[in-house]
């Protein structure tokens, strides 16, 4: 962010040889920038000027008045600055989760869906199968919650568990009913909120003319509208809403999802013209094709077609993983390409080492986005080679000079896709990549059945240093307001940081009375470093799943964290397990591999990952509170209990079983041990039914599960 220009006229008159005149009119001049730096901060998410800038003009504004008290004005930036609301949403506990979906590519990740779905529930082929098709709408998701029929709020998707809180600019958009004409006493409505092409070009025409931010697309404009500090600015811009979910219901909508759609439409919300009831995949793809023909024409963006089961209590058993659900898929259409000139191959260090290789590109339009950077993957992609060593785009390798095809599909990062061989020059040579780290010199080595080249550096590396902090602060790990990447690589490059646990120790070493302070530092002022020391402070209490997914472990994700901390429930427990597991023979080890999609590769990469670096986590623990996942309200009896199923289930398929015990909040483990709460046992049941009874472990069958689920 660059000074205002204005700055130094301000600056250059000394206060006490101020004149009334010069007084009277700089007072008008710092009340016109610093209500509009205000406004641009509070209200646009848009700064126009650095906090410090801020900070030197109040001041000087404060100054001028207190010598001048009579030529106080009356939108003086004293009075109006400190009633600006404080910056952010309040936040919003979902009461069921808001889910993402899971991506079809093809026909046949379609099929594969439909079949999974049968496995899971133990139908054979023949069995009849309905499912929704609707388009994917590419705007924000929302949730308005309905008590007896009146609007009490509506909430931003946020991170699933929790959103925004933006019930005031929700309640301007038309398409929001504010009442519901006789629904159930506690509705919570689910849908998307986005803006048409037509109103989308005329907002940013505005916004053109009168010198404000013009949004990138569609989505950015939608979101940047509805997430609005002041309210009547949502009102002004032209927001619409389709409903095609919901959250809790305190009575059932209907039995089907057609059906239940049905209902919203009737109950005054605006539902997907285009939705349609498909028997069969052929129907379903059908329908896609259908729909992807209208793209162009519908008006407002789409990126794929939506697929739900259309029976309710089919979904129910189905359930949901960590942060998808079984029962539905969003099928993509097709990524946008176009052809360009690759300047140049870089290779970027990421915080696991990995060297990266990023296409330098002539910026090339491609599905109305401007595209200068492209991954190239690795260094088998760039040869013509796939991880199985099979050629791929007919083993033609790309270099540097030649003409690439890129593509972007949604939001992901553009790649390329092929090479135009007839356009290069002889003598190209072909690229060589790196063995040694760009960023350290370390040897850089590829494992074998590794498709991915790493620098040996560790925390050396001063690649993988920052980048390790930037997913440190990253949105899904601690988040904290105010610390973004840019400011981390400002604090490592000056040593200030070095690893997370610093960010901790900052305010001790940087903060008032120390010797050198954060204020003072380019870029900051006094209200700048109160509020990242108060950021800071407010993530010392941090979410478990969020603290393990912070640690940048390789394969650990956000799913992996979440069901990592369902699964141990403190990290005290998940840290001693992990030492134990070092030995794979060890009943922690077991316990480790029984989660669901942990295998022996991210059970050894977390087990590696956390004892490695157990000092300086443990140091990190140490200033932190980490709290248990909350328990969503499950009054189950197997909840917190650990389950383990042992011989044939015959009313529903193992797969469905242990995911109805996990959706009740209990934890199903693999063998039998002193802490199994519970064996269920079906016919042919061996060995584990043996160690159950020597342990006094209770035993059902599988009706005495089933009523002790209420499902008999
Ligand atoms: S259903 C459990 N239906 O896509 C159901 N989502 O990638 C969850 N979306 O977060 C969503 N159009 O914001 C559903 N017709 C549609 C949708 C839709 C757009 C969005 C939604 C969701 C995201 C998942």
């Amino acid at each position: 962010m660059s000074s205002t220009s204005d700055m130094g006229d301000f600056q250059t008159v000394a206060i006490s040889s101020l004149t009334q005149q010069q007084a009277h009119q700089e007072l008008a001049r710092l009340a016109d920038i610093l209500n509009r730096a205000s406004a641009a901060y509070h209200r646009d998410d848009a700064p126009i000027m650095s906090d410090a800038d801020f900070d030197a003009l109040r001041r000087r504004n404060a100054q001028i008045e207190q010598r001048f008290p009579e030529l106080v004005r009356q939108d003086s930036p004293e009075a109006s600055i400190g009633a600006a609301p404080a910056a952010g949403f309040g936040k919003i506990r979902h009461v069921r989760r808001m889910l993402s979906l899971a991506n079809a590519f093809s026909t046949e990740d379609v099929e594969d869906f439909v079949t999974g779905i049968r496995r899971f529930l133990g139908l054979d082929a023949a069995a009849p199968l309905a499912f929704t098709a609707e388009p994917k709408i590419d705007g924000l998701s929302l949730s308005l919650r309905y008590e007896k029929g009146a609007l009490v709020y509506a909430a931003t998707r946020g991170d699933g568990e929790t959103g925004e809180d933006v019930t005031a600019n929700a309640r301007t958009l038309q398409d929001i009913p504010a009442r519901l004409p006789d629904c159930p006493e506690i509705l919570e409505i689910r849908g998307e909120v986005y803006m048409t092409h037509d109103d989308f070009a005329a907002l940013n025409a505005r916004q053109r003319e009168t010198g404000n931010k013009v949004f990138a697309n569609p989505r950015n404009a939608a979101a940047g509208s509805l997430r609005q500090l002041d309210a009547e600015i949502t009102r002004a811009r032209p927001l619409r809403f389709f409903a095609y979910s919901w959250g809790e219901t305190s009575q059932a909508l209907a039995d089907t999802q057609i059906s239940a759609i049905e209902r919203l439409a009737q109950l005054g919300f605006c539902t997907n013209p285009q939705t349609r009831l498909c028997q069969s995949v052929a129907e379903m793809v059908t329908v896609y094709a259908a729909i992807e023909a209208q793209r162009a024409s519908l008006g407002y963006d789409i990126d794929g077609v939506v697929y739900k089961l259309n029976d309710l209590a089919l979904q129910d058993r189905l359930g949901l993983r960590s942060t998808t659900p079984r029962w539905a898929i969003a099928h993509k259409f097709p990524a946008e390409r176009a052809w360009t000139r690759l300047e140049a191959i870089e290779i970027q260090v990421g915080r696991t080492g990995a060297l990266s290789p990023v296409a330098r590109l002539v910026p090339v339009t491609v599905g109305g986005v401007v595209v200068s950077n492209a991954t190239l993957h690795n260094e088998d992609y760039i040869m013509g080679r796939d991880s199985r060593g099979q050629p791929l785009r007919d083993g033609r390798d790309i270099r540097v000079g030649d003409w690439v095809e890129v593509y972007r599909a949604g939001d992901v990062i553009p790649k390329i896709r092929d090479v135009d061989l007839s356009r290069r020059a002889d003598t190209a040579p072909a690229y060589v990549f790196p063995d040694t780290c760009p960023e350290c010199g370390s040897p850089a080595i590829r494992e074998p059945g590794d498709s991915v080249r790493r620098c040996t550096g560790g925390m050396i590396c001063p690649a993988q240093a920052v980048e390790r902090l930037k997913h440190f602060v990253s949105r899904a790990a601690f988040d904290i307001e105010g610390l973004g990447a840019k400011q981390v690589e400002s604090f490592w490059r000056d040593g200030w940081i070095a690893t997370p646990k610093d960010i901790f120790t900052l305010k001790d070493r940087f903060g008032p009375g120390q010797p050198r302070q954060l204020k003072n530092r380019e870029g900051w002022g006094d209200k700048s470093a109160a509020n990242l020391f108060n950021a800071i402070d407010e993530k010392r209490v941090i979410p478990l799943s969020r603290f393990i997914f912070s640690l940048g472990i390789r394969h650990v994700g956000e799913a992996t964290a979440s069901m990592l901390a369902g699964h141990y429930g403190s990290w005290d427990a998940l840290r001693a397990a992990l030492q134990d597991a070092q030995d794979p023979e060890s009943a922690a080890y077991l316990d480790l591999l029984s989660i669901d999609g942990v295998g022996d590769v991210l059970a050894t990469s977390l087990i590696t990952g956390v004892v490695a670096e157990a000092v300086e986590i443990d140091a990190l623990a140490g200033l932190l509170t980490i709290t248990p996942p909350e328990a969503r309200a499950s009054d189950s009896p197997v909840a917190g209990k650990t389950l383990v199923f042992t011989g044939t289930l015959e009313k529903m398929t193992r797969a469905e079983a242990k995911a109805r015990a996990e959706g009740l909040g209990a934890k199903v483990a693999g063998s039998v041990s002193a802490k199994t709460d519970l064996l269920i046992a079906g016919p042919g049941a061996g060995s584990k039914a043996k160690k159950a009874a020597d342990l006094g472990v209770q035993v059902v069958d599988e009706d005495g599960w089933l009523a002790m689920i209420g499902a008999l």
